[in-house]
């Protein structure tokens, strides 16, 4: 079953009043199966982030459409977007974006306030998601009081804690040492293999992306080439480090 469709995925920014006009994204088609884990790589500049945003629905393509769990979703205004987005979809962000205000257990339980659920639903279902990441212990503490790897633990609990359509992740260790990296990626794993979740993750990362059983390589807004996991993690590292090689730049830059 397909979760998400990009179909010729088209953006041009500025060109308005006699302005450059920069085409950030040149025509980009792909489907995503429920229970993938894909992986989006390609040099700074490439185009990945756009594609992130247009895919959750944050900005609209200047051509082509997106459907997720069969909705078009650049037809949708913008309370139903807000709605649906909240529902269907859960984001991770390089920056984690965890409100300092509220405790974790509050960040993770703010999905469901927004979508007025009942108290004692909301606290079991936060208990489960934050015990499954060793984050429960911690629950009433505040962002602030804890390390960058918990802060992101807290992120994913709060991004799946709807039990979304597909989860997306825009460089979800870019802040990360590579412990923490380690144990991220295998949160998403773990999600992957035991939930049957749907991943989406762009990341500059090799050692991230290896996590993946699909990695498809961005380059000048076009699909460079795509590679998918047969063997062991280690293996597909090494495959994916070889494509970052002939997409050009160095690894840093990716
Ligand atoms: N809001 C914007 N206005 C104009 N140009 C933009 C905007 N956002 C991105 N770009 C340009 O689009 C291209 C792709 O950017 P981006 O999606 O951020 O790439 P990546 O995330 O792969 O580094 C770059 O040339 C960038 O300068
Ligand atoms: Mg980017």
């Amino acid at each position: 079953m397909i979760v998400l469709e990009a179909d010729n995925i088209v953006k041009v920014y500025g060109g308005v009043g006699g302005q450059c006009s920069t085409r950030a994204l040149d025509g980009i088609s792909f489907t995503i199966q429920k229970g993938e884990f894909v992986g989006i790589m390609g040099p700074s500049g490439s185009g990945k982030t756009t594609l992130l945003n247009i895919l959750s629905g944050i900005d609209k393509p200047t051509i082509g459409h997106v459907y997720i769990a069969e909705k078009n979703i650049s037809k949708m205004n913008k309370s139903e977007m807000a709605v649906f987005r909240r529902q269907q979809l859960g984001f991770v962000f390089q920056e984690f974006n965890l409100m300092d205000s509220l405790t974790l257990k509050e960040n993770v339980m703010l999905p469901m306030v927004l979508d007025k659920k009942p108290t004692e639903y909301m606290e079991e279902k936060a208990k489960n998601v934050m015990t499954k990441f060793g984050i429960y212990d911690i629950a009433n503490k505040y962002p602030y009081n804890i390390s960058g790897g918990q802060q992101q633990r807290v992120a994913v609990s709060r991004a799946i804690v709807n039990n979304p359509s597909i989860i997306l992740a825009d460089e979800p260790t870019g802040n990360l040492d590579s412990k923490a990296s380690k144990a991220i990626m295998e949160c998403f794993e773990n999600m992957n293999k035991e939930d049957s979740r749907t991943i989406l993750v762009v990341t500059h990362d090799v050692f991230a992306a290896s996590y993946c059983n699909r990695v498809i390589f961005i380059k000048d807004g076009k699909i460079d080439s795509e590679i998918v996991k047969k063997g062991d993690r280690k293996g597909f590292m090494d495959q994916v480090m070889n494509c970052v090689a002939v997409l050009g730049g160095d690894k840093g830059d990716l």
